[in-house]
């Protein structure tokens, strides 16, 4: 199993099962399908609403002996509506109590984005609180705080830009361990990836596999799936693979962790033996061509009033 090197010298198991709009009883049997093949890191959220049964799965698995606690590597994420510094640890201890877990190996602020206390989505402007009541540095310090006490062995953060990272480094003296952001071949953000490695913080890859599965609810219409690019799939076939595997391939050979998504037991175990496969300097080059700056999450649900804009959200 490839890992990742932490600031910390910490080492996380670079490819993880990801949970996002997994049902919850999908979920419970994905987690134990994908600790049974050897997954030793899984990606959660309180937002997701299925923490409940993402924690009876790793109980039971790790009861059955199928791997210990200390062995796998699991993240959440603090939802936008708890980003007032006395809401952070509660929040934390929610995602703890739900994941039936002392500690995660890893806790992110979802989003450079805060919501009203309560609100799970936003339905108009009045749902937002400007980040200028809550700066992203006051939430980052109670992170580290929640981290300190030993609820969390690292802290990070998701969405975040370049320029994000630095201010939240600069006002606190202290830089994430960690940035979770979309990437993919339509969206790879080369100067993103390249600014995080300069700054010591580490990359996960969601979405990697181009998120198909949110494409209503995102309101992407007509899109024709990455697994299906005539290159990727030349490429899988050439390597006697499958198009998942090479996008997953692709990810951990940009030197990021990566978390797809399944719910589908074969798949489950497909996506693991990415880890296997080695994509050549050609296969790259092809691969690096295909990018469109594309997101599949746009983050156009936090642009219902003036707080939050595409220039505000991703510094771009
Ligand atoms: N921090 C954030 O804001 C954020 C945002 C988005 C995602 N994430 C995290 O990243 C994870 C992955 O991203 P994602 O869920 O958006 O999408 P993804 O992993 O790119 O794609 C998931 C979709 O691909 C299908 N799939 C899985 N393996 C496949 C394979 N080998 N070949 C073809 N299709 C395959 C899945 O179907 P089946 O389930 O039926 O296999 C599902 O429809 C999330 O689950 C979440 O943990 C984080």
């Amino acid at each position: 199993m490839k890992t990742l090197e932490l600031r910390s010298g910490t080492r996380m198991p670079a490819l993880g099962l990801g949970t996002w709009k997994s049902e919850p009883d999908e979920v419970y049997r994905a987690v134990r399908a994908a600790i049974e093949v050897g997954y030793r890191h899984i990606d959660c959220a309180a937002i997701y609403q299925n923490e409940e049964d993402v924690g009876r799965a790793l109980s039971d698995a790790f009861q059955a002996g199928d791997a210990k606690r200390e062995e796998v590597w699991v993240t959440s994420k603090l939802w936008n509506d708890s980003h007032a510094p006395e809401q952070v640890r509660p929040a934390l201890e929610t995602s703890l109590r739900k994941l039936q877990l002392d500690y995660l190996d890893l806790y992110l602020i979802h989003w450079p984005v805060a919501l009203r206390q309560g609100v799970l989505l936003p339905t108009g402007p009045e749902d937002f609180i400007p980040l200028s009541e809550i700066p992203l540095a006051t939430t980052w310090e109670a992170m580290l705080k929640a981290s300190e006490q030993g609820l969390a062995r690292e802290v990070g953060v998701s969405n975040f830009s370049k320029q994000m990272i630095k201010r939240v480094s600069e006002e606190t003296g202290r830089t994430p361990a960690l940035n979770q952001v979309e990437l993919h071949p339509y969206l790879q953000q080369d100067d993103l990836v390249a600014a995080c490695k300069m700054l010591g913080v580490a990359v996960t890859a969601y979405s990697p596999l181009g998120s198909p599965d949110s494409a209503a609810m995102m309101g992407r219409h007509d899109e024709a799936p990455l697994t299906r690019h005539p290159t990727i799939v030349q490429i899988a076939t050439s390597h006697g693979a499958t198009p998942g595997q090479v996008l997953i391939a692709w990810a951990l050979a940009r030197g990021t962790s990566v978390i797809p998504k399944s719910v589908n037991p074969g798949r489950i175990a497909e996506n693991l033996a990415a880890g296997e496969l080695e994509l050549s300097a050609t296969d790259m080059a092809a691969i690096a061509a295909l990018d469109e700056h594309r997101r599949m999450v746009d983050g156009s649900f936090w642009f219902l009033g003036e707080t939050y804009s595409p220039q505000t959200l991703w510094d771009e």
